[in-house]
């Protein structure tokens, strides 16, 4: 049993639904009880002191203690791909990420990229993760396995493509559904890892494939039982030209969203990334399964790809949480992501949705924990929850340190942690109650 004190500051409710100040909950000198990883009581710090006066003791002074980071969009094979600038997608998957990607055949390779990526994904204050796997079987128990022992909690999976892409990336369906399956009956449920289907995007998978998918998604198959946790992630609409390939190449659909949604891939369970051009029928269809998308900001700006059209999947009623996508994405850091969005925003006018901080927040946090069905889980620091935080503390003569001294209120100090924040700030990051990083 720990007890913890900080100036606590989450977002229990969901600004997009009313008015964002009430999605807010802050705690300006603040307690959090803390038993066998799991939040049993919040206040201020002086009442539960006194309930509690011989408790061990944390102190977190000065800074914010926030939930830990979710990131509903990252590539682990390519951590080390990042800064390739000046391309759009298609030219920028061929020159860059893809050739990267095929270095994970190597167990070798794999290893430590993966130690790597688990743990700057912990040292950018990234506590749960949707994380887009590795294209090789063995790649993904190196994955799994690295994310098991930081206690990350992570879903993901083996990536599944059969054409267009460079030939040893490739896997025949019948290999596919093989290979995803031994790796869930290794990983999947297994503390905090599931697993995610995860077809690269419609581009690269043919029907059969995403047929695959399917099957591995259940019903009908014969792991129902614990099928029903089991998540799915891929890309859409992400790139004009993107967008125009996957209709030639299902010249029977509707649009991108219909070349999944008619194998069973468009559910509640499912997590899109980009749809920075989606049709109105594609939201619609969307909002119906219960689908989220992840936004990934510094990717679409890197790439090109476009402004995200939040307002329109707001209206529509399509959950939307924020991705790193590292490498297009320019760093594993989510408050950059958080600022980026809001930059994004601005530039579309009238058709932008102004964002503000609490907004931000729970773009990172809470958004993304609903968006992998884990709310219940991650996301906030409310009681029950399991104590997943990062501690954003500047040095006090830095100018977010400064900064955060003038602030007059705690959304005032949220502005200036994702204006001025880096990953430098990262102090202390918890795992279930276990201290996983400490700067
Ligand atoms: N679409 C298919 N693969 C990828 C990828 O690796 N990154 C991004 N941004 N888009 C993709
Ligand atoms: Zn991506």
């Amino acid at each position: 049993m720990t007890l913890y004190r900080a100036t606590i500051v989450d977002t229990p409710g969901d600004p997009f639904a009313g008015d964002p100040a009430d999605a807010l909950a802050t705690d300006p000198d603040g307690g959090l009880l803390v038993i066998d990883g799991v939040i049993r009581e919040r206040g201020p710090f002086a009442a539960l002191r006194a309930d509690h006066p011989d408790e061990p003791l944390v102190e977190l002074t000065g800074g914010l203690l926030l939930p830990g980071f979710v990131d509903t969009h990252v590539h682990y094979p390519q951590l080390r791909a990042i800064g390739g600038l000046g391309m759009p997608l298609l030219d920028w998957l061929e020159q860059c990420a893809l050739p990267e990607e095929s270095r994970l055949a190597e167990p070798e390779y794999a290893a430590p990229l993966a130690q790597e990526f688990v743990s700057e994904l912990i040292a950018h204050g990234t506590t749960t993760a949707l994380v887009f796997g590795s294209h090789f079987e063995s790649a993904m128990d190196i994955l799994f396995a690295a994310g098991q022992d930081a206690g990350l909690n992570l879903t993901t999976g083996l990536v599944l493509s059969d054409r267009i892409l460079r030939p040893d990336l490739l896997c025949s369906p019948a290999d596919a559904l093989a290979a995803s399956q031994r790796l869930i009956d290794r990983w999947h449920g297994k503390g905090r890892l599931r697993y995610a289907v995860t077809p690269r995007f419609s581009l690269s998978t043919t029907d059969e494939m995403l047929e695959v998918c399917r099957q591995l998604l259940g019903p009908g198959s014969d792991r129902d039982a614990h099928a029903a946790d089991i998540w799915f992630t891929s890309h859409v609409n992400e790139n004009l030209a993107e967008v125009q390939t996957v209709a030639d190449l299902f010249p029977g659909t509707a649009h991108y969203i219909d070349t999944y949604h008619r194998h069973g891939l468009v559910t509640d369970r499912s997590v899109f990334a980009h749809n920075v051009h989606p049709t109105d029928h594609e939201l619609d269809l969307m909002a119906q399964a219960g689908a989220w998308a992840a936004h990934c900001p510094t990717s679409n700006s890197a790439l090109g790809s476009g402004l995200f059209p939040l307002a329109r999947h707001v209206r529509h009623g399509v959950g939307v949480a924020l991705g790193s996508d590292v490498g297009a994405g320019t760093g594993l850091f989510l408050p950059k992501e958080g600022l980026q969005a809001y930059f994004m925003q601005q530039l579309l006018g009238a058709q932008g949705l102004p964002l503000t901080p609490v907004h931000l927040l729970y773009l990172a946090t809470h958004a993304g924990a609903r968006a992998l069905g884990l709310a219940d889980r991650v996301g906030t620091l409310t009681v029950g929850r399991d104590f997943d935080a990062v501690w954003l503390r500047p040095e006090p003569s830095s100018s977010l340190g400064i900064n955060l001294r003038q602030a007059a209120d705690p959304t005032d100090a949220l502005a200036r942690v994702f204006a001025l924040s880096t990953p430098h700030d990262v102090a202390g990051v918890w795992l279930r109650g276990e201290p996983a990083y400490t700067r």
